[in-house]
């Protein structure tokens, strides 16, 4: 088989086989393919698209180019859950709780990313101490016995998606359908749960702009992995605008811990009920979606998700007590308060915008090797519907760099969009799939 015949295959809109697929997976892992060669086939099927067999072949040939979590040593159904990423989404770190303190296992691989703010495990380093280097004994031992544990992603979990990935994002081959459906269902295959609960974001601030490509990637997703035999949902919600009001990271984790209490952000804890109750029915421990819902309500207000966070935090070595007491999570040394320019209703936040900021601050990464810093963030006070008078303040802002700041202030303001008629806030779930 030649690399060449492939090419010119997908060029001229031919539909490639299992063995073609796999080999070009197989040897560019290996490194037997050159770089040029992978980037041209991939510029072909940005062009040509991929039919549904040829994307379930390709998210295996990628799950099966290295490590594959076993675990089957957990007890129960294990569920998995996916966001596309978006600004302020902290809802991992207040859903895992959750449904671990209603009996659902949790044993999952969260990763560092680029992004406005931190990932999953950035944001979890905002506890004293907290680790998520821990063995692979170590993480089925926890899920055992407390029912939760989260480790980083290991680099030989599905090596092909990283290094395709990699390709992608320096030869404008990223927003392919296809591609995207199988290179993150690749790794969440790989990561072995039985169920995946994905939430597909839609808006100016997700990868997928327009709520038609986000139901079509959601669609793929689910089909791919119900193909791979694993049990899928799927619901699409809002980023349109911030999730919540928190965007950094130790300002999320507060709100997390804040919505595990019962005193989140509605729209925030809406999200977190939705995905919860998917787990629950998929994970077989509620039977509908009120029966789910009503779970999770008792479980925030008798404190038990509260306190599974806590032991968790403590199971990898985190200050637990910063479950309790969220004074004990670092916030930066400057809090600046933006005023609204004019009175009106906030119309539209360009949503990426606010990302931006969090990033000036400090708190994302621009390269992988960019230090965070978890103190930083922004707390909106006023969102899309919201009425402001000129002057009132419509966030604050976390900063330890006063020019920073001063950069991500005027970048924020420009973001704000007010107007003189009454606005409806976006409904946040658009769909379930
Ligand atoms: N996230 C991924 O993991 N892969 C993509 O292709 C896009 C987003």
């Amino acid at each position: 088989m030649r690399m060449y015949d492939i090419i010119m295959k997908k060029r001229n809109g031919g539909e490639l086989t299992d063995e073609e697929i796999r080999f070009f997976i197989e040897g560019y892992t290996k490194g037997e393919i050159p770089d040029y060669q992978v980037s041209s086939l991939m510029m072909a099927i940005f062009f040509q698209k991929m039919t549904a067999k040829e994307t379930l072949t390709l998210t295996l040939a990628m799950a099966d180019s290295g490590e594959k979590l076993d675990l089957s040593a957990i007890k129960g159904i294990k569920v998995d859950k996916h966001s596309t990423g978006g600004v302020g989404d902290k809802t991992s770190l207040a859903l895992t709780p959750i449904v671990a303190s209603l009996g659902v296992p949790v044993a999952k691989m969260s990763g560092r990313g680029l992004g406005h703010t931190g990932g999953t495990i950035d944001k979890l380093e905002s506890f004293e101490g907290f680790s998520t280097s821990i063995s692979n004994e170590t993480f089925i031992n926890n899920v055992n016995s407390i029912g939760i544990a989260i480790m980083g992603q290991t680099a030989d979990l599905a090596p092909a998606d990283k290094k395709l990935y990699a390709l992608r994002d320096v030869t404008a081959t990223v927003d392919n359908m296809s591609l995207i459906a199988s290179s993150i269902m690749s790794k969440k295959l790989a990561a072995g749960a039985d169920s995946i609960v994905l939430d597909v974001k839609t808006g100016s601030g997700a990868f997928m702009k327009s709520e038609e490509d986000s139901f079509a990637l959601a669609r793929e997703m689910v089909e791919i992995g119900r193909n791979a035999g694993r049990k899928m949902s799927a619901v699409i919600s809002d980023m349109d605008q911030p999730l919540g009001n928190a965007v950094g990271n130790a300002i999320e984790v507060i709100e997390a811990i804040d919505t595990l209490k019962g005193k989140g952000p509605a729209d925030f804890t809406e999200l977190v009920y939705t995905l919860g109750a998917q787990m629950l029915i998929n994970g077989e421990v509620a039977p509908d979606v009120p029966t789910a819902r009503k779970m999770i309500a008792d479980t925030v207000a008798s404190g038990k998700a509260l306190e599974k966070l806590a032991e968790f935090v403590k199971a990898q070595g985190g200050n637990e007590a910063a479950v309790y007491d969220t004074s004990l999570l670092k916030l930066a040394e400057h809090c600046i308060e933006v005023k609204a320019p004019e009175s009106g209703y906030v119309s539209h936040i360009d949503c990426d915008e606010i990302g931006i900021c969090s990033l000036i601050l400090g708190g994302g990464r621009e390269t992988k090797e960019s230090v965070i810093d978890l103190s930083v963030g922004i707390l909106l006070e006023k969102k899309v519907g919201d009425y402001a008078d000129a002057g009132q303040t419509i966030a604050k802002i976390y900063a330890n760099d006063l020019k920073k700041a001063e950069v991500a202030i005027d970048r924020f303001l420009k973001a704000y969009h007010f107007s003189n008629e009454e606005v409806k806030a976006p409904a946040l779930i658009k769909g379930i799939i």
